[in-house]
């Protein structure tokens, strides 16, 4: 890969590639890094094979698996892919009435509301996904020594969707559930655990060097809510998975006041965005744990020398830190210039190489 250009090493599995070495809290030869949302419209290869098919459907192709995830490998030389599919795709694998509609995000015709509606989430079977084994099996082939990231929703994310039928600002049918029927919300977490576990552990079973769980709404709630309503179904999927040993991710965003308790959650690795810098979010993480991220995604909309200034903050605040993955604070953004995303990449392996 680019990366074995630059560094003039060879690793000869994903094992021993930079991004695990990170997550491992291993010396490493630079910094690695990695984008969320790498793979989408801000590329325009993407948005050529997309043309024609819509996004769900694209998700359960394995040659348009294969090739969008390989797109942002292939141009920018980052350190790892990461699956090209959504976080509702294990619900519509399972039956889930929902779509994604495109600049809105996933619909759900017939919300979670009730005890009724949850015997509707049935257990989830490798059968239900065999088109991302297949997908998988192709990229690991493809990718050599470049690890593959595996992802799921956590189950507050996947629950917002859920019970508001849509995308949502305040989450309020949700957190009305939540504090309405502390009952029945705990056993849709429940569920929605053993959902996404399940579907962690086919990624995982088929060659996922790595898995990172996307609790991108937490940051709506307050820690003791969190604490109470939420970490113990997260928890549940970190369990599942853990005896696997590939390192495991939590992601979140506007989780300042949360990051001590979601790092109690089991993660190996603990996503931080952009509002808390580096190591103010490891003294609250607490030790033995990596980091990943936190540059601003629209700082790539800055000149040039902005980008690197900012980078240059993030580094140095990670200088100090146990494992560090870069990435940016949260996905990239649809109009971002994919060669400020190239020039990045290469920004920091460079400042990096030791
Ligand atoms: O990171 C990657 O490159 C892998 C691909 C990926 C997608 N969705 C593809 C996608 C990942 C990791 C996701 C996760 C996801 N999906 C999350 C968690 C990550 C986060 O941003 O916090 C969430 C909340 C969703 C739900 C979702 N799906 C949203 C909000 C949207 C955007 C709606 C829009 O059109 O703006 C989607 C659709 C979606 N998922 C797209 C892509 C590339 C855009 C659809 C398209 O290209 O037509």
């Amino acid at each position: 890969s680019v990366n074995d250009e630059a560094t003039g090493q060879q690793p000869a599995a994903p094992y021993d590639s930079a991004f695990l070495k990170a997550c491992r809290r291993e010396p490493v030869p630079h910094t690695p890094v990695w984008f969320m949302r790498q793979a989408g419209r801000s590329l325009p290869e993407y948005r050529k094979v997309r043309e024609g098919t819509a996004m769900l459907e694209s998700c359960m192709r394995p040659d348009l698996v294969t090739e969008i995830t390989l797109q942002p490998v292939r141009r920018h030389g980052v350190d790892a892919a990461i699956y090209f599919s959504d976080i509702v795709v294990p619900l519509k694998a399972i039956g889930v009435d929902l779509d994604i509609k495109p600049g809105v995000g996933p619909v759900v015709e017939r919300p979670i509301r009730s005890r009724a509606d949850l015997a509707r989430l049935r257990d989830l079977t490798p059968d239900d996904v065999a088109y991302v084994t297949e997908a998988i099996g192709m990229l690991t082939g493809e990718l050599g020594a470049t690890p593959l990231i595996g992802f799921a929703g956590a189950p507050f994310t996947l629950a917002s969707y859920l019970v508001e039928g849509g995308p949502s600002r305040n989450h309020e049918h949700t957190k009305a559930l939540m504090y309405g029927d502390p009952e029945l919300w705990a056993d849709l977490l429940d569920r929605l655990a053993e959902i996404t576990a399940a579907f962690l552990k086919v990624q995982i079973e088929a060659g996922a060097s790595a898995v990172q769980l996307f609790d991108s709404w937490v940051g709506a709630l307050a820690p003791a809510d969190y604490r109470r309503s939420v970490l113990p179904a997260s928890r549940k999927v970190f369990d599942a998975v853990a005896s696997y040993g590939v390192p495991r991710i939590h992601f979140g965003v506007g989780t300042g006041e949360l990051l001590g308790i979601l790092g109690e959650a089991g993660a190996d690795v603990v996503g931080v965005d952009w509002r808390v810098p580096l190591d103010e979010a490891a003294r609250r993480v607490g030790p033995g744990k990596a980091l990943q991220g936190n540059l601003d995604p629209a700082v790539l909309f800055a000149p040039r020398e902005a980008v690197e200034a900012k980078t240059d903050e993030v580094l140095a605040a990670a200088a100090g830190l146990d494992g560090h993955v870069f990435n940016l604070g949260h996905g990239v953004l649809p109009t971002t210039d994919p060669d400020a995303l190239t020039r990045l990449v290469e920004y920091v392996h460079t400042r990096t190489a030791v």
